[in-house]
């Protein structure tokens, strides 16, 4: 049996090693003698079939998953509220000491708030049992088979700790360092790039392909502990975070124990400053009271605790200066400001362009070519222009003059009343053309496979094609003679054409372009209309009376129509032979005769989006909960409606479980 000990030998070699490298932050071994190690294993292993759950090598489960099931939480998962300012904070402890006793002494533990996806992990018996996402703060996905791809996840508690049947919470990440990489790959590839780290998290942890999930380099932090373990007698916060430590749970290190709120406000200040030095993203820092019972006592309202709040950082700025202004012109026509900056480093990523948005940001913010200006990142990918820095040393070039002519075609630009946006309004315009044709066969469109920009661009530069129903007339031979294209590639873009063909009617009027008709308004669309022709011959007062058309949309419905190149394209790809109408599948009865209530936020649609989808599927929407509400759809921030509908045994659904009947 020397193998076997062998194996549990350098398992907990293995944990050890782990352990210092992601708890304490002191990796013991270079990063390639650790893999000389789990190859060791891996060898023993398959030479005596002893495989066991927690061995480091059973992290990659082979078989993807194709639908996460749902997991109820245990203790719903709550949110914080959300504080800006040193007055906020003071306004917080002055409610905390108002719900204490008069005179009691309480003491706040602060965190750094991990910007990345809450999570829960349950342990039963010492063993990493199951781990699922917020949701809804009721139920998650089980998400178990990514979970345990995350190295810093200990699959196996010690058996010397006290605790063996427990419950972790806390935020999965991804360092700045693994961001980056991620999206140079990514490029490389023609992927679309992820905004920020917490997004690409957030992707990661959903992707059905566990061994995907773990090249991504995942981390985790734990911030709570429940158990109910007899023995779990801890009095004060501070205590679980320290037993998890030596438990093996990875715990961030830079919390610091404040005895008032003075000492919080230095520690906020200080991480502020100290943030960008951080190997991954924090958007605040989190402060809770630190004694059990006191937190117990204060409670939760029906959101958030009254014991922590977060304080949120304002974005990270930084300055540079804009080399030049440059012009993008998008599918319809819009032709948008693009500031190219010198490369700067900002909240851990190197920064070269940032969005000017429209002709009226440059001249309200009098931006100029070769000013100095102050930027920040926003919640997308590219940072926005926040000033410019003027002073005396300073020569400014003259005021930027706003183009008059298209940057691709040259024909007059236009401005629209009502429209902050610069236009080009010539269909033909090459830049135009190929903006329209890569949204038609983009992911969320047709979503055809090989159909990328740089293939397009040369099918378009070559005349082959004008619009998307040429995609249609192409031949193999005519893709294969295209640079870096072969027989193999084109034979397989032609397929991935070919199939298309039977893509459902909603991907189809998204794909057509309509402006301001995004995905969800297609699906609207689709189950309101079944055929694609009805659209076409229907009026702007029909289009208004469905839920989540607005006059904007429907008034830019009913143009789209009117125009007869875009009735040609849509002959063209009928002629083609693609799906023009709802299959028997999809014409809804899902929701036949059934009345739903909607309560709180939903994370995909607007409610008015939810209600229109229920009302496609043959069902109505009330706006209180009664004995004759067969469903309550419950996103996050529930308010009372859940509980009445809880007392009258009505069925709540959650997002997931929605959308779950509605692929059904
Ligand atoms: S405590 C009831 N601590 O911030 C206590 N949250 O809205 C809930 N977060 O959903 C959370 N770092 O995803 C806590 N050190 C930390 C955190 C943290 C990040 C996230 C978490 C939560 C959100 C708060």
């Amino acid at each position: 049996m020397t193998i076997i000990n062998d194996i549990e030998k350098l398992k907990l070699k293995i944990n050890k090693l782990d352990y210092h490298y992601y708890v304490l932050s002191d990796p013991l071994v270079s990063d390639y003698e650790y893999d000389q190690l789990i190859n060791k294993l891996e060898q023993l292993e398959t030479q005596s079939q002893y495989f066991t759950k927690d061995s480091p090598t059973q992290r990659v489960s082979g078989i993807p998953t194709k639908e996460f099931p749902t997991i109820n939480h245990k203790y719903p998962m709550l949110s914080l509220s959300n504080t800006y300012s040193t007055e906020e904070l003071l306004d917080f402890d002055r409610k905390v000491k108002g719900l204490l006793e008069s005179n009691e002494k309480y003491e706040y533990f602060c965190e750094l708030k991990i910007d990345g996806l809450a999570v829960s992990l349950i342990y039963e018996n010492g063993y990493f049992k199951n781990g699922a996402t917020r949701g809804d703060g009721i139920s998650g996905d089980d998400i178990s088979p990514n979970l345990k791809t995350i190295r810093s996840i200990p699959l196996k508690i010690s058996s010397e700790d006290k605790l063996k049947n427990f419950e972790v919470r806390g935020e999965v990440y991804l360092p700045t360092y693994e961001f980056e990489k991620m999206n140079i790959e990514r490029e490389k590839n023609e992927g679309s790039l992820f905004a920020n780290p917490r997004n690409a998290a957030a992707g990661s942890l959903k992707m059905q392909d566990a061994k995907e999930v773990a090249k991504r380099g995942l981390r985790f932090f734990c911030y709570q502990l429940y158990s109910e373990e007899t023995n779990f007698n801890n009095k004060n916060h501070s205590e679980n975070i320290n037993n998890l430590k030596q438990m093996g749970v990875p715990i961030n290190p830079n919390y610091r124990i404040c005895i008032n709120i003075d000492e919080v406000l230095t520690y906020c200040a200080e991480w502020d400053k100290k943030r960008e030095k951080l190997p991954y993203d924090i958007d605040g820092v989190v402060i809770k009271i630190n004694n059990l019972e006191q937190q117990n006592r204060l409670g939760s309202t029906a959101k958030s605790p009254r014991w922590a709040i977060a304080y949120k950082f304002k974005a990270i700025q930084t300055e540079t200066i804009i080399e030049n202004i440059t012009w993008q012109v998008g599918r319809t026509g819009t032709v948008t400001p693009v500031a190219n900056l010198q490369s700067v480093l900002l909240a851990g990523s190197t920064v070269s362009r940032a969005t000017l948005h429209n002709p009226d940001e440059i001249k309200r913010k009098d931006i100029r070519e070769g000013d100095r200006v102050i930027i920040e990142k926003g919640g997308d990918i590219i940072p926005k222009i926040v000033s410019v820095i003027i002073s005396d040393e300073i020569k400014r070039s003259e005021p930027y003059k706003i183009p008059t002519n298209c940057p691709v075609c040259n024909s007059d630009l236009q401005r629209f009343e009502d429209e902050a946006a610069l236009k080009c309004v010539n269909y033909n315009c090459s830049a135009q053309v190929l903006r329209r044709i890569e949204h038609f066969a983009s992911r969320g469109a047709m979503d055809i496979e090989g159909l990328g920009t740089a293939i397009i661009e040369l099918l378009v530069n070559e005349k082959l094609i004008m619009d998307a129903g040429d995609i249609y007339s192409l031949k193999a031979e005519q893709i294969s003679i295209l640079e870096r294209m072969g027989e193999k590639s084109a034979g397989n873009l032609i397929n991935a054409i070919e199939e298309s063909k039977n893509k459902p009617l909603d991907k189809l009027i998204f794909g057509i372009g309509i402006p301001f008709v995004g995905a969800t308004a297609a699906f609207s669309l689709s189950r309101y209309f079944k055929r694609l022709e009805k659209l076409i011959a229907t009026n702007k007062e029909e289009l208004e009376t469905i839920d989540g058309i607005g006059s904007k949309m429907a008034e830019s419905i009913f143009a789209f129509f009117k125009n007869d190149k875009n009735l040609k394209v849509i002959e063209n790809l009928k002629n083609a032979g693609l799906l023009f109408e709802l299959e028997e599948a999809e014409r809804g009865n899902r929701f036949e005769g059934k009345t739903f209530v909607l309560t709180g936020t939903l994370q995909n649609y607007t409610r008015e989006e939810a209600a229109q989808i229920i009302k496609n599927e043959g069902g109505s929407v009330s706006s209180s909960v009664s004995k004759l509400t067969d469903y309550v759809l419950a996103g996050e921030k529930v308010g009372s409606k859940l509980n009445k509908a809880k007392n009258l045994n009505i069925n709540i659904l959650n997002e997931n479980e929605f959308n779950e009947i509605l692929n059904s």
